[in-house]
Protein backbone atom coordinates (compact mmCIF):
# COMPACT_ATOMS: atom_id res chain seq x y z
CA UNK A 1 0.00 0.00 0.00
CA UNK A 2 1.31 3.47 -1.03
CA UNK A 3 1.49 5.75 1.80
CA UNK A 4 -0.81 8.75 1.55
CA UNK A 5 -1.59 12.63 3.28
CA UNK A 6 -5.34 13.01 2.92
CA UNK A 7 -8.05 15.26 4.58
CA UNK A 8 -11.46 16.75 3.04
CA UNK A 9 -12.42 19.59 4.93
CA UNK A 10 -16.02 19.68 3.14
CA UNK A 11 -19.44 19.55 5.49
CA UNK A 12 -21.96 17.80 4.23
CA UNK A 13 -25.73 18.12 4.90
CA UNK A 14 -27.18 15.90 2.99
CA UNK A 15 -31.35 14.87 2.79
CA UNK A 16 -35.19 16.47 2.55
CA UNK A 17 -34.98 19.84 3.60
CA UNK A 18 -31.13 20.64 4.29
CA UNK A 19 -31.42 24.08 2.62
CA UNK A 20 -32.81 25.15 6.01
CA UNK A 21 -29.56 25.28 7.50
CA UNK A 22 -28.48 27.65 4.61
CA UNK A 23 -28.36 30.90 6.55
CA UNK A 24 -26.50 29.13 9.95
CA UNK A 25 -24.15 28.12 7.31
CA UNK A 26 -23.71 31.41 5.43
CA UNK A 27 -23.31 33.27 8.57
CA UNK A 28 -19.89 33.08 9.65
CA UNK A 29 -18.78 33.67 6.41
CA UNK A 30 -19.86 36.91 5.79
CA UNK A 31 -22.60 39.28 4.55
CA UNK A 32 -21.78 39.50 1.27
CA UNK A 33 -22.11 37.00 -1.30
CA UNK A 34 -22.02 36.28 -4.86
CA UNK A 35 -24.55 33.86 -5.94
CA UNK A 36 -23.69 31.84 -9.00
CA UNK A 37 -25.98 29.56 -10.84
CA UNK A 38 -26.35 28.58 -14.28
CA UNK A 39 -28.90 28.51 -17.37
CA UNK A 40 -32.50 28.87 -15.02
CA UNK A 41 -33.28 25.56 -13.70
CA UNK A 42 -32.71 26.34 -10.34
CA UNK A 43 -35.40 29.09 -10.76
CA UNK A 44 -37.81 26.33 -12.82
CA UNK A 45 -37.52 24.34 -9.60
CA UNK A 46 -38.06 26.61 -6.72
CA UNK A 47 -34.82 26.77 -5.44
CA UNK A 48 -33.92 30.64 -6.62
CA UNK A 49 -36.58 31.82 -4.35
CA UNK A 50 -35.86 29.71 -1.65
CA UNK A 51 -32.24 30.89 -1.14
CA UNK A 52 -32.98 34.26 -1.76
CA UNK A 53 -35.52 34.22 0.88
CA UNK A 54 -33.27 32.32 3.27
CA UNK A 55 -30.50 34.95 2.77
CA UNK A 56 -33.13 37.73 2.81
CA UNK A 57 -30.36 39.52 5.69
CA UNK A 58 -27.46 39.25 2.98
CA UNK A 59 -26.05 41.45 0.28
CA UNK A 60 -26.41 39.39 -2.45
CA UNK A 61 -24.53 40.03 -5.95
CA UNK A 62 -24.93 37.55 -8.92
CA UNK A 63 -23.51 35.86 -11.28
CA UNK A 64 -26.39 33.98 -13.51
CA UNK A 65 -25.77 31.75 -16.76
CA UNK A 66 -23.13 29.73 -15.70
CA UNK A 67 -23.13 26.90 -19.31
CA UNK A 68 -21.81 23.23 -18.85
CA UNK A 69 -18.27 22.93 -19.34
CA UNK A 70 -18.15 26.48 -17.63
CA UNK A 71 -16.10 29.05 -19.69
CA UNK A 72 -13.24 31.14 -18.42
CA UNK A 73 -14.75 34.32 -20.72
CA UNK A 74 -16.44 35.28 -19.51
CA UNK A 75 -17.92 33.61 -16.29
CA UNK A 76 -14.74 33.05 -14.21
CA UNK A 77 -13.37 36.50 -15.38
CA UNK A 78 -16.91 38.30 -14.92
CA UNK A 79 -17.35 36.48 -11.52
CA UNK A 80 -13.52 37.60 -10.37
CA UNK A 81 -14.68 41.19 -11.55
CA UNK A 82 -18.12 41.10 -9.50
CA UNK A 83 -16.08 39.83 -6.44
CA UNK A 84 -13.17 42.32 -6.27
CA UNK A 85 -16.17 45.35 -7.05
CA UNK A 86 -18.44 44.34 -4.53
CA UNK A 87 -15.79 42.94 -1.94
CA UNK A 88 -17.65 39.54 -1.99
CA UNK A 89 -17.09 38.05 1.59
CA UNK A 90 -18.80 34.23 0.08
CA UNK A 91 -19.89 32.36 -2.85
CA UNK A 92 -22.86 30.64 -2.99
CA UNK A 93 -22.90 27.98 -6.06
CA UNK A 94 -26.41 26.34 -6.98
CA UNK A 95 -26.62 24.57 -9.48
CA UNK A 96 -24.67 21.05 -11.05
CA UNK A 97 -20.68 20.77 -11.26
CA UNK A 98 -20.00 23.36 -13.77
CA UNK A 99 -21.73 26.21 -11.66
CA UNK A 100 -19.95 24.86 -8.62
CA UNK A 101 -16.28 24.29 -10.80
CA UNK A 102 -16.55 27.79 -12.05
CA UNK A 103 -17.10 28.99 -8.80
CA UNK A 104 -13.92 27.75 -7.47
CA UNK A 105 -12.16 29.67 -9.90
CA UNK A 106 -13.54 32.47 -9.10
CA UNK A 107 -12.78 32.21 -5.34
CA UNK A 108 -9.21 32.05 -6.08
CA UNK A 109 -9.23 34.57 -8.74
CA UNK A 110 -10.73 36.69 -6.54
CA UNK A 111 -7.74 37.38 -4.12
CA UNK A 112 -5.54 37.11 -6.35
CA UNK A 113 -4.02 39.93 -8.66
CA UNK A 114 -2.86 38.56 -11.94
CA UNK A 115 -4.82 36.84 -14.81
CA UNK A 116 -6.55 33.79 -13.12
CA UNK A 117 -5.49 31.37 -15.80
CA UNK A 118 -2.25 31.35 -14.19
CA UNK A 119 -4.20 29.98 -10.93
CA UNK A 120 -5.79 27.39 -13.30
CA UNK A 121 -2.58 26.58 -15.30
CA UNK A 122 -0.47 26.01 -11.84
CA UNK A 123 1.36 29.35 -13.16
CA UNK A 124 1.07 30.80 -9.98
CA UNK A 125 0.16 28.70 -6.85
CA UNK A 126 -2.93 30.42 -5.25
CA UNK A 127 -1.96 31.96 -1.81
CA UNK A 128 -5.54 32.32 -0.31
CA UNK A 129 -9.36 31.92 -1.84
CA UNK A 130 -12.66 33.10 -0.83
CA UNK A 131 -15.08 30.47 1.17
CA UNK A 132 -17.15 28.66 -1.11
CA UNK A 133 -20.62 27.00 0.20
CA UNK A 134 -22.62 25.02 -2.61
CA UNK A 135 -26.13 23.80 -3.19
CA UNK A 136 -25.61 20.83 -5.51
CA UNK A 137 -29.12 20.32 -7.94
CA UNK A 138 -27.19 17.42 -9.98
CA UNK A 139 -25.60 14.16 -9.02
CA UNK A 140 -22.68 13.41 -11.19
CA UNK A 141 -18.84 15.42 -11.05
CA UNK A 142 -18.39 15.06 -6.96
CA UNK A 143 -17.26 18.35 -6.91
CA UNK A 144 -19.05 19.22 -3.78
CA UNK A 145 -16.98 17.12 -1.81
CA UNK A 146 -13.51 17.98 -3.75
CA UNK A 147 -11.15 20.48 -4.59
CA UNK A 148 -11.10 20.46 -7.94
CA UNK A 149 -12.32 22.41 -10.96
CA UNK A 150 -12.56 22.13 -14.83
CA UNK A 151 -12.31 25.20 -16.59
CA UNK A 152 -12.56 25.74 -20.11
CA UNK A 153 -11.07 28.07 -22.64
CA UNK A 154 -12.74 27.76 -25.85
CA UNK A 155 -9.83 30.42 -28.12
CA UNK A 156 -7.65 27.42 -27.38
CA UNK A 157 -9.50 24.06 -26.85
CA UNK A 158 -8.48 24.15 -23.44
CA UNK A 159 -10.42 21.81 -20.87
CA UNK A 160 -8.43 22.29 -17.83
CA UNK A 161 -8.67 20.03 -14.52
CA UNK A 162 -6.95 22.35 -11.42
CA UNK A 163 -7.01 21.47 -7.90
CA UNK A 164 -5.74 23.71 -4.91
CA UNK A 165 -6.57 22.40 -1.34
CA UNK A 166 -7.98 26.05 -0.47
CA UNK A 167 -11.24 25.40 -3.19
CA UNK A 168 -12.45 22.52 -0.79
CA UNK A 169 -16.29 24.04 -0.21
CA UNK A 170 -16.30 24.78 3.53
CA UNK A 171 -20.28 23.46 3.42
CA UNK A 172 -22.20 21.48 0.70
CA UNK A 173 -25.77 21.10 1.14
CA UNK A 174 -27.36 17.85 -0.71
CA UNK A 175 -30.68 17.79 -0.81
CA UNK A 176 -31.66 14.96 -3.19
CA UNK A 177 -35.37 16.00 -4.39
CA UNK A 178 -33.72 19.02 -5.84
CA UNK A 179 -32.62 16.52 -8.53
CA UNK A 180 -36.02 15.18 -9.34
CA UNK A 181 -36.15 17.48 -12.31
CA UNK A 182 -32.70 16.49 -13.16
CA UNK A 183 -33.77 15.12 -17.68
CA UNK A 184 -33.04 11.26 -18.30
CA UNK A 185 -30.33 12.58 -20.23
CA UNK A 186 -28.39 14.43 -17.67
CA UNK A 187 -29.10 11.63 -14.98
CA UNK A 188 -27.51 8.82 -17.23
CA UNK A 189 -24.33 11.07 -17.97
CA UNK A 190 -24.23 11.79 -14.40
CA UNK A 191 -24.38 7.74 -13.68
CA UNK A 192 -21.31 7.71 -16.72
CA UNK A 193 -19.42 10.07 -15.01
CA UNK A 194 -19.82 8.94 -11.31
CA UNK A 195 -19.26 5.16 -13.07
CA UNK A 196 -16.15 6.05 -14.77
CA UNK A 197 -14.66 8.02 -11.54
CA UNK A 198 -14.56 4.54 -10.05
CA UNK A 199 -13.45 2.79 -12.73
CA UNK A 200 -10.37 5.35 -13.46
CA UNK A 201 -9.47 4.35 -9.51
CA UNK A 202 -10.15 1.01 -9.80
CA UNK A 203 -7.68 0.02 -12.67
CA UNK A 204 -4.28 0.75 -11.19
CA UNK A 205 -1.41 -1.43 -10.25
CA UNK A 206 -1.52 -1.69 -6.80
CA UNK A 207 -5.33 -1.49 -4.82
CA UNK A 208 -6.77 -2.75 -1.52
CA UNK A 209 -9.45 -5.40 -1.25
CA UNK A 210 -10.90 -3.01 0.80
CA UNK A 211 -10.89 -0.02 -1.98
CA UNK A 212 -11.77 -2.58 -4.76
CA UNK A 213 -15.13 -3.56 -2.53
CA UNK A 214 -15.84 -0.01 -2.01
CA UNK A 215 -15.53 0.47 -6.01
CA UNK A 216 -17.72 -2.19 -6.57
CA UNK A 217 -20.20 -1.13 -4.47
CA UNK A 218 -20.36 2.05 -6.35
CA UNK A 219 -20.91 0.37 -9.12
CA UNK A 220 -23.45 -2.00 -8.48
CA UNK A 221 -24.97 0.93 -6.56
CA UNK A 222 -24.86 3.14 -9.58
CA UNK A 223 -26.10 0.84 -11.81
CA UNK A 224 -29.56 0.02 -9.44
CA UNK A 225 -30.04 3.76 -8.74
CA UNK A 226 -30.17 5.04 -12.25
CA UNK A 227 -32.50 2.68 -13.63
CA UNK A 228 -34.58 3.53 -10.71
CA UNK A 229 -34.23 7.13 -10.85
CA UNK A 230 -35.03 6.91 -15.16
CA UNK A 231 -37.74 4.90 -14.42
CA UNK A 232 -39.03 7.08 -11.49
CA UNK A 233 -37.11 10.70 -11.48
CA UNK A 234 -39.04 11.42 -8.32
CA UNK A 235 -37.85 8.13 -6.24
CA UNK A 236 -36.45 9.82 -3.71
CA UNK A 237 -34.43 6.58 -1.98
CA UNK A 238 -32.81 5.90 -5.36
CA UNK A 239 -31.96 10.02 -6.29
CA UNK A 240 -30.50 9.71 -2.56
CA UNK A 241 -28.12 6.89 -3.23
CA UNK A 242 -27.50 8.41 -6.44
CA UNK A 243 -26.14 11.31 -5.12
CA UNK A 244 -24.17 10.26 -2.43
CA UNK A 245 -22.68 7.88 -4.85
CA UNK A 246 -21.12 10.32 -6.98
CA UNK A 247 -20.35 12.71 -4.00
CA UNK A 248 -17.70 10.18 -3.34
CA UNK A 249 -16.39 9.89 -6.63
CA UNK A 250 -13.77 12.60 -7.19
CA UNK A 251 -11.91 13.03 -4.02
CA UNK A 252 -9.72 10.23 -3.39
CA UNK A 253 -11.32 8.65 -0.97
CA UNK A 254 -12.02 5.59 -3.59
CA UNK A 255 -8.59 5.22 -3.80
CA UNK A 256 -6.25 5.71 -0.63
CA UNK A 257 -3.55 3.46 -0.56
CA UNK A 258 -3.18 2.97 -4.49
CA UNK A 259 -1.03 3.30 -6.88
CA UNK A 260 -1.65 6.09 -9.49
CA UNK A 261 -4.02 5.32 -11.98
CA UNK A 262 -3.84 8.66 -14.09
CA UNK A 263 -7.13 9.17 -14.99
CA UNK A 264 -6.78 7.94 -18.92
CA UNK A 265 -10.34 8.27 -19.43
CA UNK A 266 -10.92 11.78 -18.49
CA UNK A 267 -7.67 13.29 -20.04
CA UNK A 268 -9.40 11.98 -23.46
CA UNK A 269 -12.94 13.45 -22.81
CA UNK A 270 -12.01 16.81 -21.42
CA UNK A 271 -10.03 17.24 -25.05
CA UNK A 272 -13.66 16.13 -26.66
CA UNK A 273 -15.43 18.37 -24.51
CA UNK A 274 -13.01 21.16 -24.99
CA UNK A 275 -12.77 20.61 -28.84
CA UNK A 276 -16.78 20.33 -29.52
CA UNK A 277 -18.71 21.29 -26.42
CA UNK A 278 -20.10 17.83 -25.61
CA UNK A 279 -21.50 16.46 -22.28
CA UNK A 280 -19.09 15.23 -20.42
CA UNK A 281 -20.23 12.29 -19.31
CA UNK A 282 -21.54 10.91 -22.60
CA UNK A 283 -17.99 11.44 -23.73
CA UNK A 284 -16.88 9.57 -21.20
CA UNK A 285 -19.15 6.39 -21.95
CA UNK A 286 -18.07 6.71 -25.16
CA UNK A 287 -14.64 6.57 -24.33
CA UNK A 288 -14.51 3.61 -21.78
CA UNK A 289 -15.39 0.68 -23.44
CA UNK A 290 -13.11 1.67 -25.99
CA UNK A 291 -10.24 2.32 -24.00
CA UNK A 292 -10.69 -1.08 -21.90
CA UNK A 293 -10.65 -3.06 -25.18
CA UNK A 294 -7.04 -1.12 -26.07
CA UNK A 295 -5.25 -1.99 -23.00
CA UNK A 296 -6.65 -5.24 -21.83
CA UNK A 297 -3.33 -7.24 -22.13
CA UNK A 298 -2.00 -10.33 -20.42
CA UNK A 299 -0.79 -7.73 -17.64
CA UNK A 300 -4.08 -5.99 -16.88
CA UNK A 301 -6.37 -9.19 -17.52
CA UNK A 302 -7.10 -10.17 -13.82
CA UNK A 303 -7.97 -6.53 -12.98
CA UNK A 304 -11.12 -6.86 -15.76
CA UNK A 305 -11.30 -10.34 -14.45
CA UNK A 306 -12.44 -9.12 -10.98
CA UNK A 307 -14.40 -6.53 -12.37
CA UNK A 308 -16.29 -8.68 -14.18
CA UNK A 309 -17.01 -11.17 -11.67
CA UNK A 310 -17.83 -8.91 -8.53
CA UNK A 311 -19.57 -6.12 -10.66
CA UNK A 312 -21.27 -7.79 -13.48
CA UNK A 313 -21.70 -10.93 -11.95
CA UNK A 314 -19.82 -13.08 -14.52
CA UNK A 315 -19.34 -16.74 -13.79
CA UNK A 316 -16.15 -17.35 -12.75
CA UNK A 317 -15.24 -20.48 -14.00
CA UNK A 318 -14.94 -18.98 -17.73
CA UNK A 319 -11.97 -18.63 -19.36
CA UNK A 320 -10.31 -15.46 -18.57
CA UNK A 321 -10.35 -13.50 -21.33
CA UNK A 322 -13.68 -14.35 -21.96
CA UNK A 323 -14.40 -12.97 -18.80
CA UNK A 324 -12.78 -9.45 -19.50
CA UNK A 325 -14.86 -8.95 -22.89
CA UNK A 326 -18.09 -9.88 -21.43
CA UNK A 327 -17.15 -7.37 -18.93
CA UNK A 328 -16.30 -4.82 -21.42
CA UNK A 329 -19.16 -5.31 -23.22
CA UNK A 330 -21.39 -5.42 -20.29
CA UNK A 331 -20.15 -1.62 -19.43
CA UNK A 332 -21.38 -1.09 -22.79
CA UNK A 333 -24.49 -2.41 -22.70
CA UNK A 334 -25.14 -0.24 -19.94
CA UNK A 335 -24.50 2.59 -20.63
CA UNK A 336 -26.43 2.19 -24.09
CA UNK A 337 -29.44 0.78 -22.03
CA UNK A 338 -30.00 3.83 -20.04
CA UNK A 339 -29.94 5.95 -23.17
CA UNK A 340 -26.26 7.30 -23.98
CA UNK A 341 -25.23 8.08 -27.69
CA UNK A 342 -22.31 5.44 -27.82
CA UNK A 343 -20.76 6.43 -30.83
CA UNK A 344 -18.84 10.25 -31.33
CA UNK A 345 -20.63 10.36 -34.52
CA UNK A 346 -23.83 10.95 -32.23
CA UNK A 347 -22.88 13.65 -30.31
CA UNK A 348 -20.97 15.65 -33.10
CA UNK A 349 -17.77 14.56 -33.68
CA UNK A 350 -16.02 12.84 -37.03
CA UNK A 351 -12.47 12.15 -37.76
CA UNK A 352 -11.70 15.72 -39.09
CA UNK A 353 -9.96 16.92 -35.80
CA UNK A 354 -8.82 13.35 -34.23
CA UNK A 355 -5.40 13.97 -34.99
CA UNK A 356 -4.62 17.19 -33.54
CA UNK A 357 -7.05 16.16 -30.63
CA UNK A 358 -4.43 13.15 -30.12
CA UNK A 359 -1.88 15.24 -30.24
CA UNK A 360 -3.26 17.80 -27.52
CA UNK A 361 -4.33 14.93 -24.93
CA UNK A 362 -1.08 12.89 -25.41
CA UNK A 363 1.28 16.21 -24.99
CA UNK A 364 -1.04 18.03 -22.19
CA UNK A 365 -2.70 14.86 -20.19
CA UNK A 366 0.66 12.76 -19.08
CA UNK A 367 -1.23 9.66 -20.16
CA UNK A 368 2.04 8.30 -20.86
CA UNK A 369 2.43 7.60 -17.20
CA UNK A 370 -1.39 5.71 -17.05
CA UNK A 371 -1.53 2.63 -15.33
CA UNK A 372 -1.81 1.67 -19.07
CA UNK A 373 0.70 3.73 -20.42
CA UNK A 374 -1.08 5.59 -23.60
CA UNK A 375 1.21 7.37 -26.45
CA UNK A 376 -0.23 9.64 -28.85
CA UNK A 377 -0.62 6.38 -31.37
CA UNK A 378 -2.81 4.57 -28.83
CA UNK A 379 -5.03 7.78 -28.13
CA UNK A 380 -5.72 8.49 -31.85
CA UNK A 381 -6.71 4.39 -32.23
CA UNK A 382 -9.12 4.86 -29.25
CA UNK A 383 -10.64 8.10 -30.83
CA UNK A 384 -11.03 6.01 -33.93
CA UNK A 385 -12.86 3.10 -32.20
CA UNK A 386 -14.83 5.42 -30.75
CA UNK A 387 -16.28 7.20 -33.74
O1 LIG B 1 -27.64 25.61 -16.35
P1 LIG B 1 -28.87 25.07 -15.71
O2 LIG B 1 -30.12 25.73 -16.15
O3 LIG B 1 -28.76 24.98 -14.22
O4 LIG B 1 -29.05 23.55 -16.28
C1 LIG B 1 -28.11 22.53 -16.05
C2 LIG B 1 -27.27 22.21 -17.29
O5 LIG B 1 -27.96 22.51 -18.46
C3 LIG B 1 -28.87 21.24 -15.83
N1 LIG B 1 -29.31 21.04 -14.44
C4 LIG B 1 -28.57 21.10 -13.31
N2 LIG B 1 -29.34 20.80 -12.25
C5 LIG B 1 -30.60 20.59 -12.72
C6 LIG B 1 -30.57 20.74 -14.12
N3 LIG B 1 -31.67 20.59 -14.88
C7 LIG B 1 -32.83 20.30 -14.25
N4 LIG B 1 -32.93 20.11 -12.90
C8 LIG B 1 -31.83 20.25 -12.12
N5 LIG B 1 -31.94 20.05 -10.79
O6 LIG B 1 -27.98 20.21 -16.22
C9 LIG B 1 -27.13 20.70 -17.25
C10 LIG B 1 -25.72 20.24 -16.98
O7 LIG B 1 -25.20 20.88 -15.83
P2 LIG B 1 -23.64 20.77 -15.45
O8 LIG B 1 -23.43 21.53 -14.21
O9 LIG B 1 -22.82 21.13 -16.63
O10 LIG B 1 -23.47 19.20 -15.22
P3 LIG B 1 -22.47 18.40 -14.29
O11 LIG B 1 -22.84 18.51 -12.87
O12 LIG B 1 -22.41 17.06 -14.89
O13 LIG B 1 -21.05 19.15 -14.47
C11 LIG B 1 -20.25 18.90 -15.59
C12 LIG B 1 -18.95 19.66 -15.48
O14 LIG B 1 -18.17 19.24 -14.35
C13 LIG B 1 -16.85 18.87 -14.79
C14 LIG B 1 -17.09 18.40 -16.18
O15 LIG B 1 -15.91 18.33 -16.95
C15 LIG B 1 -18.07 19.43 -16.70
O16 LIG B 1 -17.41 20.60 -17.09
N6 LIG B 1 -16.25 17.92 -13.85
C16 LIG B 1 -15.90 18.37 -12.63
C17 LIG B 1 -15.26 17.57 -11.70
C18 LIG B 1 -14.84 18.06 -10.38
N7 LIG B 1 -14.93 19.31 -10.08
O17 LIG B 1 -14.40 17.32 -9.55
C19 LIG B 1 -14.92 16.19 -11.99
C20 LIG B 1 -15.58 15.64 -13.21
O18 LIG B 1 -14.80 14.61 -13.69
C21 LIG B 1 -15.85 16.60 -14.30
O19 LIG B 1 -14.74 16.73 -15.17
ZN1 LIG C 1 -15.77 13.20 -14.56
Amino acid sequence: MQNFDYMTPTRLIFGKGSIEKLPEVMRPLGRRVLLAYGGGSIKKIGLYDSVRQLLSGFEIVELPGIQPNPKYDPSVLEGVRLCKAHEVDVILAVGGGSVLDCSKAIAAGAKYEGDPWDLITYKVKAQAALPIVDVITLAATGSEYDCGGVISRTETNDKIGYMDPLLFPVCSILDPEYTFSVSARQTAAGCADAMNHTIEQYFAADTTLLNDGFCESMLKSLMVNTRKCLDNPEDYTARAEMMLCCTYGCNGILSLGNSQSGWPCHGIEHALSAYYDITHGEGLAIITPRWMRHILSERTMDRFVKYGVNVFGIDPALPKEQIAIRAIDATYAFFESIGIPMHLREVGIDESRIDEMARHIAQNEGLDKAYAPLSEADIRQILIDSL
